[in-house]
């Protein structure tokens, strides 16, 4: 068979495509392998981390085993804590970016959301209590079967029907198994928001609550229609508590800077029952709870 040369580079260029577009189909195809086993999560760690070998091609095979620890929730009493007045305001950046993708995760333990963003631009926050900068990496939701459980944290003895986690790795980790080596207790900053039951539904919440009904499945994953996340959240600088802790979820060696914002949101009854429709693997845990338990709380701190 004789062929040209434009006809040699039309065949060869068209399988280069193929190949690309096949190889770039499995890679995806990664994502929808079930997350295994029992009590063990698998989180995709950072995500979004363009630095050194950590492409956005690289983290969906970049899912990391950890193992869900028992620490107890941590309540705070406000009138304890140490005030700082006139301290640097928190510094949200690029939150308004709208991702290229989101998947929703039902992990057995929680709900979770994962992002991919635009090349380039990865939310961050930095400044107020925090030495360094943290890009945002996932959120994580609680919640519990009656509106007097769920929460992680309690603000003086009172628990709210769920708690929103924003969970942020320090930039600039060389790669993603540093989380896990290192001695550092500074790697991770969580962002925590609490809600209360409201009359009125909580529009942006939808969002979510809407897609909730196809990961009632244990190791149930969907892709969801990317929205402007700060949709869910008001950005807040100022009046928030703050103290080194540990994660229920994370079970980093390390600890967590935690930011709460005291003030709770809203969710509509019927939004919260769709939360509660959703299997885990720890519902009776869940139910009971663990009892609260006070934090050393020298070291909880509010920021006027
Ligand atoms: C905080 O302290 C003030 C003044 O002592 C008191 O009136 C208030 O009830 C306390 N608040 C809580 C939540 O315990
Ligand atoms: C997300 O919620 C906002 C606010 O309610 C709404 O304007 C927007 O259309 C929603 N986006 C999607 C993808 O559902
Ligand atoms: C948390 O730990 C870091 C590193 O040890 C420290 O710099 C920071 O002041 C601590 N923050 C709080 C709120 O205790
Ligand atoms: C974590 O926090 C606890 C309580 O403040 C503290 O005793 C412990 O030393 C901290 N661990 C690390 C690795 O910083």
């Amino acid at each position: 068979m004789d062929l040209t040369l434009s006809e040699v580079l039309i065949v060869s260029g068209s399988l280069i495509l193929i190949g690309l577009l096949v190889s770039e189909i499995l890679d995806w195809l990664q994502m929808l392998i079930p997350l295994t086993s029992n009590n063990q999560v698998f989180i995709p760690l950072p995500v979004f981390d363009y630095a050194n070998d950590n492409q956005p091609h690289d983290w969906k095979a970049e899912f990391i085993r950890r193992v869900r620890s028992n620490q107890s929730p941590i309540n705070i009493i406000t009138n304890d804590s140490v005030v700082i007045e006139g301290g640097d305001p928190l510094d949200w950046i690029d939150y308004s970016t709208q991702p290229e993708v989101m998947t929703m995760i039902n992990d057995g333990n929680t709900i979770t959301l994962h992002f991919v963003w635009p090349n380039g631009i990865i939310p961050h926050i930095e400044k107020g209590p925090l030495r360094y900068s943290y890009n945002f990496h996932s959120i994580i939701f609680y919640w519990g079967i009656s509106d007097d459980v769920g929460s992680e944290h309690g603000l003086d003895n009172v628990k709210y029907p769920m708690e929103m986690q924003l969970v942020h790795v320090k930039a600039n980790l060389e790669s993603p198994r540093t989380i896990i080596t290192t001695e550092n207790s500074d790697e991770i900053a969580i962002i925590s928001y609490f809600f209360k039951i409201s009359k009125d539904n909580n529009d942006a919440l939808d969002n979510i609550t809407s897609k909730l009904s196809n990961v009632e499945d244990v190791q149930s994953k969907i892709f969801i229609e990317p929205f402007n996340i700060d949709t869910l959240f008001p950005i807040f600088k100022r009046k928030f508590y703050t103290f080194n802790g540990s994660s229920t979820a994370l079970s980093f060696s390390e600890n967590v800077t935690w930011i709460i914002n005291p003030e709770p949101l809203n969710i509509a009854r019927t939004q919260m029952e769709k939360f509660r429709k959703i299997n885990l693997l720890k519902r009776e845990e869940i139910k009971k709870y663990q009892p609260i338990q006070t934090f050393n709380q020298e070291t909880v701190y509010f920021h006027e």
